[in-house]
C-alpha cells in the first residue's frame, strides 16, 4: 500500500490513516466537553488530561478502550512512574516527550532576534478563509510527509478556538517549504489555560539546516503571544531530536525538567507521532 493510499485527506477536514481520522472525529465531537471538563485537554488529535485524578481514571480507561489513545499533559515528573504502572495494569504504555516553555517577553525578544536574522527567500502563505480546505489539505499532507501526525482542518483554521498557522512557501512554485502552528489546548479549569501550545513544525527535507525551522517556529510563536494573547507558550520534543530542541531554545523557550507530556496507547500500538 502506497503512502497516498493511507494518508488521505477529505472535505470533512480530517486527515491521516483511518484510525487517525476516527480519533480526530471523536475528539472534534467531544471538543466542547473537553473545554468544559476539569482536568480535560483538547489535544486536537485526541483527548487529553492535565489532571488525571480530577478527570477520572474510569474516563481515561474508557477513552483508551474506545479510542486507543489519550495524551497526558504537564505531568509532574515525579508522578510519571505512577502513571506508567497504572497504565501497565490495563495493558497500556506511555511515550513521554520533554516540555519546553517560556513567558511572553522572552519569546518576543528571542523571536524578534531570530526573525531579524532570517536569510531565506520563502514567502508566507495563508488560507483564503476557514473553509479553504484545499489549503489546509496541502498543509496536512506536508506535515504528514515530515512524519508528524496532522491536525484536523477545523483546528488549523481556528474554528475550534483561537489558532495561528505559519506557512512558508517557495516563491518559484508556491510549494510549502515549512509549517508551524499554535493554539490553546488547556481549559479554564486548570492552571495552564493562558498557555498556548506550539508544534507541527516541519521543514522540507531539502531545505533543512538553513534557519528555516527557527523562522517558521518564531512566526507561529510571535502570533501566539501577539495575536492570540498567550501568556506563555510551550512546545514538546524528544531530547534526542536535537534539531527540534535547538530550534525551540533559539525561540526563547527552556527545557522544563519538572513536567513531562506523553501519549498513552495500548501496548504494541504503533507510535503515534514523532
Ligand atoms: C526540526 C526541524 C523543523 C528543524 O528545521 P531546520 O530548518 O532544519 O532547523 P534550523 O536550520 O532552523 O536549525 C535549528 C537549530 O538546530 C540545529 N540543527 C539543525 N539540524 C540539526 C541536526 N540534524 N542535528 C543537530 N542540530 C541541528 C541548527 O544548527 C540550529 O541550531 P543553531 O541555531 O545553534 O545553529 C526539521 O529538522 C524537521 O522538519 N524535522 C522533521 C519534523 C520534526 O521532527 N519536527 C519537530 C517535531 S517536535
Amino acid at each position: 500500500m502506497g503512502e497516498r493510499d493511507h494518508m488521505t485527506g477529505n472535505m470533512n477536514g480530517l486527515y491521516g490513516s483511518a484510525a487517525q481520522q476516527k480519533l480526530q472525529a471523536a475528539t472534534l465531537a467531544a471538543a466542547d466537553r473537553l473545554r468544559d471538563t476539569p482536568g480535560a485537554v483538547f489535544a486536537a488529535r485526541m483527548a487529553g488530561t492535565d489532571d488525571p485524578d480530577h478527570f477520572g481514571w474510569d474516563r481515561i480507561e474508557q477513552i483508551l478502550r474506545d479510542q486507543g489513545a489519550i495524551t497526558f499533559r504537564m505531568t509532574p515528573t515525579e508522578d510519571c512512574p505512577d502513571i506508567e504502572s497504572r497504565l501497565a495494569e490495563i495493558g497500556c504504555t506511555i511515550s513521554w516527550w520533554d516540555v519546553f516553555d517560556g513567558p511572553r517577553d522572552s519569546i518576543r525578544a528571542a523571536c524578534d532576534d531570530a526573525l531579524g536574522q532570517a536569510r531565506d527567500d520563502l514567502v508566507p502563505a495563508a488560507p483564503s478563509g476557514p473553509d479553504d480546505f484545499a489549503f489546509f489539505e496541502k498543509v496536512q499532507d506536508f506535515i504528514a510527509r515530515c512524519g508528524i501526525a496532522p491536525y484536523p482542518a477545523q483546528v488549523l483554521s481556528g474554528q475550534t478556538g483561537p489558532a495561528a498557522l505559519a506557512v512558508l512557501t517557495d516563491p518559484a512554485d508556491g510549494a510549502i517549504a515549512a509549517t508551524a502552528f499554535a493554539y490553546f489546548p488547556y481549559n479554564a479549569h486548570g492552571p495552564h489555560h493562558a498557555t498556548a501550545w506550539a508544534g507541527l513544525v516541519a521543514v522540507h527535507e531539502d531545505q533543512r539546516k538553513r534557519g528555516i525551522g527557527v523562522r517558521v517556529n518564531a512566526l507561529a510563536l510571535r502570533a501566539a503571544v501577539d495575536d492570540l494573547g498567550a501568556e506563555r507558550v510551550q512546545q514538546f520534543a524528544r531530547t534526542t531530536n536535537l534539531a527540534s530542541c535547538r530550534m525551540i531554545e533559539r525561540c526563547g523557550l527552556r527545557l522544563r525538567r519538572d513536567v513531562r507530556s506523553g501519549i498513552a496507547q495500548p501496548e504494541g500500538a504503533q507510535s503515534f507521532t514523532r
